[in-house]
């Protein structure tokens, strides 16, 4: 087999076999096909696609490269979740609670954030204490044991697709309906649950800007996981502007709090309660209204709320700042960013918000940044409100003094004012 011969295949549109998909990604991998080979290969695919087959031949190749998790310890249904990515999204922390106490066990592995979104794994570092390196005994102890655990990823997973990210960042075919397909779901596979819930997200903060892409993105996805043997339901879900009103670490970690216990922003708690039920339709066959509703009574109880705490303290989390939780989700400087003029606020550019906020510290340009958790901003309005001239409408938090005001110039270039707005419905379909 040769990789030009694959390269002149792809080009002209054909079906690669399983076979030439497994020989490109093993040798890529063992170095014995160099950069510019596999480039052209990717810029083939962005042209031409893939059919499903192939896609799935492609993830299940990636996954095959690295460890494939074996969850067999756990005991129970295993679901996964996953979000495409966005600004705002702290939903892993509300939904794996609420499944959790619902009899679902969650052994999740988690990304740090880079650009303009954030990264769970980060966002779970801002709780003092909290380890999010285990070993997989502890992991699988925990799982077992409270129900749930989120750690980082492993660094051997699915490391072909780790070196075609690289590639494709830098040969523009990161936009790539198969490409995206197959990174994603060769993570999730990898990691061993054997039902996931995709969250795909649509909008100015997404990967995907338009609603007809998010939704062939999420039926290559779900037409992956059922190849591959996995139940898997996606929902498209709106990123046109940040998921409730706290972006950064710490504000993110203590509007979850909020949440949880049961006073969240109605977008987040919405979302949450939606995608926690999913999650325990698929493990335990439950139907969705009967899991809606035990969904929201988790939190309406309290029980939920306690498992959260269950579960960061068996990774050593210190608690005490659930005793003052503005105090938590302060900086040492602040800056109020106030309307300039009177209206209905009709957009919120998500990604100019999550890239002020990554200016503010709370997120990286390079892997190796570091974060300052304190960073962040809290939006006092939304899409939909009337403001008057010279409201609040955000506060920038940072320990560094010298960002807020070009973060804030940003900010401000993120909003839009009019008569009105057009309201975008939160969750645009669900896909199974
Ligand atoms: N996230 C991934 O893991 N891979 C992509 O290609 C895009 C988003």
């Amino acid at each position: 087999m040769r990789i030009y011969d694959i390269i002149e295949k792809k080009k002209h549109g054909k079906v690669l076999s399983k076979e030439e998909i497994e020989f490109t990604i093993r040798a890529y991998l063992q170095g014995e096909i160099p950069d510019y080979q596999v480039s052209a290969l990717l810029m083939a695919i962005w042209f031409n696609g893939m059919q499903p087959q192939e896609t799935t031949d492609l993830t299940l190749s990636m996954a095959h490269s690295g460890d494939m998790v074996d969850l067999s310890a756990i005991e129970g249904m295993v679901v996964d979740k996953h979000s495409t990515g966005g600004v705002g999204d702290k939903t892993t922390f509300i939904v794996t609670p609420i499944a959790a106490c619902l009899g679902v066990k969650i052994a999740k592995m988690s990304g740090r954030g880079l650009g303009h979104t954030g990264g769970t794994v980060d966002k779970m570092e801002a709780i003092p204490g909290l380890r999010t390196q285990l070993e997989p005994a502890e992991f699988f102890e925990i799982v077992n044991r409270v129900g749930a655990c989120v750690i980082g990823q492993t660094g051997n997973l699915a490391p072909a697709d780790k070196k075609i990210y690289a590639l494709r960042d830098v040969t523009a075919t990161v936009d790539s309906i198969p490409l995206i397909a197959s990174s994603i779901m060769s993570k999730k596979l990898a990691s061993g649950a054997g039902a996931i819930v995709l969250d795909v997200k649509v909008g100015s903060g997404a990967f995907m800007k338009d609603i007809e892409r998010a939704e062939e993105l999420a039926r290559t996805m779900v037409e992956i996981g059922k190849l591959a043997g996995r139940k898997v339901v996606a929902l498209i879900t709106d990123m046109d502007q940040p998921l409730g009103q706290s972006v950064g670490n710490r504000n993110e970690m203590a509007e979850v709090i909020q949440t949880l216990r049961g006073q969240g922003p109605k977008d987040l708690t919405d979302l949450s309660i939606e995608l926690a039920s999913q999650m325990i339709v698929l493990g335990r066959e439950m139907d969705l209204k009967q899991a809606r509703k035990e969904a929201l009574a988790t939190i309406e109880s309290g029980e939920a709320y306690a498992k959260f705490i269950e579960m960061i303290q068996a990774q050593g989390a210190d608690i005490s700042y659930l005793e003052d939780l503005d105090a938590f989700a302060s900086a040492d400087h602040q800056s109020e960013l106030l309307a300039g003029e009177k209206g209905i606020i009709t957009q919120i550019d998500a990604q100019e918000v999550g890239l002020s906020a990554a200016m503010l510290g709370a997120g990286r340009k390079e892997v190796t940044d570091t974060i300052d958790y304190t960073a962040g901003i809290k939006l006092h309005k939304k899409v939909g409100d009337q403001v008057l001239e010279g409201e609040v409408l955000a506060v920038l938090q940072s320990a560094d003094a010298d960002t807020l005001q070009a973060a804030k110039e940003r900010l401000r270039a993120a909003y839009q004012f009019g008569d009105g707005a057009q309201p975008r419905p939160l969750i645009f379909k669900t896909i199974n």
